[in-house]
């Protein structure tokens, strides 16, 4: 659905706002910064998030993509808690451990990029959920997660033996590992400052239910998600040597800084991480050229006038982040991958990989630091070569390299 958008993206939308009947619903097309801001941001209680009903299901309703209002506010807080820099912080060396078991565990073999990115970002996510504790759960959790997200793009017959049956009893024994989790936490009282530790200790107290829903939303928005990104960075430094070449120039200059370093002192820092200009901006324009996420839903929850448009109240209201950040007039050349336009800031609702406003991605420190910290030891310790000309895209349901981009990683002569 997305890729019969968006392939043609280009040719049929002008101006700020469309209406069309393309999804087989009346969806309104919003593609200019102005109108994107008035939908996210100024006029955001206006637009309520919108998911087939299957998918709710799915993930649960009580997670907090689903909802608006008091208890998307309380869920927000109790997230970005755990997600902001302070407390993401201190799990730096963990990620790096995370990402160094990984790569080398690729050296030697041909892999599926998008697989075993997605392996990595899922032991991330894990750990930013239950900190070190998740080892014990980890193949538990792995193995429900993998039931039931084969499910999730299934059709919804509830009947025994359907992918869509299995997945939702796969949600179910997650949801029992998790209830067995939480009550260890609370037999043992420590105090915890990864996500399950912000989501039991707020004192309005969240149900386990609720809880539940919201650790499996946070794997689903944290996983495929990085994962498709860096799968894209592979693809893009693999056809730009000297974008490659700057990184791993940038990133020596770090892994020089820390030999002087005794023992300890060798592991990344947060600090390290604000160090990284040129990587950074790879990302960011990874995240343009890519767009991942090519657009969210909204509905209108009453009538709705902007720019002279009605949008009658039910409609379907789809904010085009490609569109946006494929607009020559706003990125020249917009199909070029050159991360050096980023070395001057982008104006304001003219760059929303992340969203904007009141649902925007809380998990985008999060990302960006793990995405820092495996090309840190990707880029000065191993080399890639890409198995075939892919320059195809598949949407699964995000945008990503053909075949998930099969490479062969070895280490560097
Ligand atoms: C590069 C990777 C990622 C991208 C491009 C991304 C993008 C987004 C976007 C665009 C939204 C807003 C959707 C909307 O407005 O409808 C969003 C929401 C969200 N993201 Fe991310 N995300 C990423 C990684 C993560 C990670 C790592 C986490 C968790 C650790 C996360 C957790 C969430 C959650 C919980 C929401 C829902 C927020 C709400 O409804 O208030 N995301 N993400
Ligand atoms: C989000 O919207 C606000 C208000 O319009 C704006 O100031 C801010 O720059 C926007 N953020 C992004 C990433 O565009």
């Amino acid at each position: 659905m997305s890729s019969l958008l968006l392939s043609r993206g280009g040719t049929y939308l002008y101006g700020s706002v469309f209406k069309t009947h393309i999804l087989g619903c009346p969806c309104v097309m919003v593609s200019s910064p102005e109108a994107a801001k008035f939908v996210l941001s100024t006029r955001a209680h206006l637009f309520k998030p919108t998911f087939p009903a299957s998918k709710e299901r799915m993930l649960g309703k009580q997670a907090i993509f689903f909802n608006q209002g008091d208890y998307h506010g309380k869920l927000r807080k109790l997230v970005l808690r755990a997600f902001m820099p302070k407390a993401i912080k201190n799990i730096v060396s963990d990620i790096e451990t995370i990402a160094t078991n990984s790569l080398h565990s690729w050296v030697g073999r041909s892999i599926n990029t998008f697989q075993e990115m997605k392996s990595f970002t899922f032991n991330v996510a894990l750990l930013s959920i239950f900190g070190k504790d998740e080892v014990l759960y980890r193949e538990d959790l792995k193995r429900c997660y993998y039931i039931l997200e084969k499910g999730y793009n299934s059709m919804p017959i509830n009947l025994p033996g359907t992918l869509f049956h299995k997945s939702m009893k796969a949600r179910k024994e997650l949801a029992q590992i998790l209830a067995k989790i939480i009550s260890t936490r609370r037999k043992l009282k420590h105090d915890h400052s990864d996500l399950l530790g912000s989501f039991m200790g707020d004192k309005e107290g969240l149900t386990d239910e609720q809880i539940a829903d919201n650790v499996i939303g946070v794997i689903f928005a944290a996983r495929d998600t990085t994962a498709s990104v860096l799968t894209w960075i592979f693809k893009y430094l693999g056809e730009n040597p000297s974008v490659l070449e700057a990184v791993t120039e940038e990133q020596l200059v770090i892994v020089r800084s820390k030999e002087e370093c005794s023992g300890q002192d060798k592991a990344l820092t947060w600090a390290d991480t604000k160090k990284m200009p040129i990587t950074s901006r790879v990302i960011q324009e990874t995240l343009r050229v890519a767009s991942i996420l090519s657009f969210t839903f909204r509905e209108a929850v009453e009538d709705v006038e902007y720019d002279g448009y009605l949008i009658p109240k039910g409609w379907k209201v789809l904010p085009l982040f490609r569109n946006i950040h494929h607009s020559p007039d706003i990125f020249p050349e917009p199909e070029k991958f050159d991360p050096s336009r980023f070395e001057v800031a982008p104006k304001p609702n003219t760059y929303m990989p992340f969203g904007n406003g009141t649902h925007a991605c809380p998990g985008n420190e999060l990302a960006k630091l793990e995405m820092l910290v495996l090309l840190h030891h990707l880029t000065t310790k191993y080399r890639w070569s890409m198995m075939s000309a892919q320059n195809g895209i598949q949407y699964g349901p995000f945008a990503l390299p053909q075949n998930g981009l099969p490479i062969r990683l070895s280490t560097k002569t």
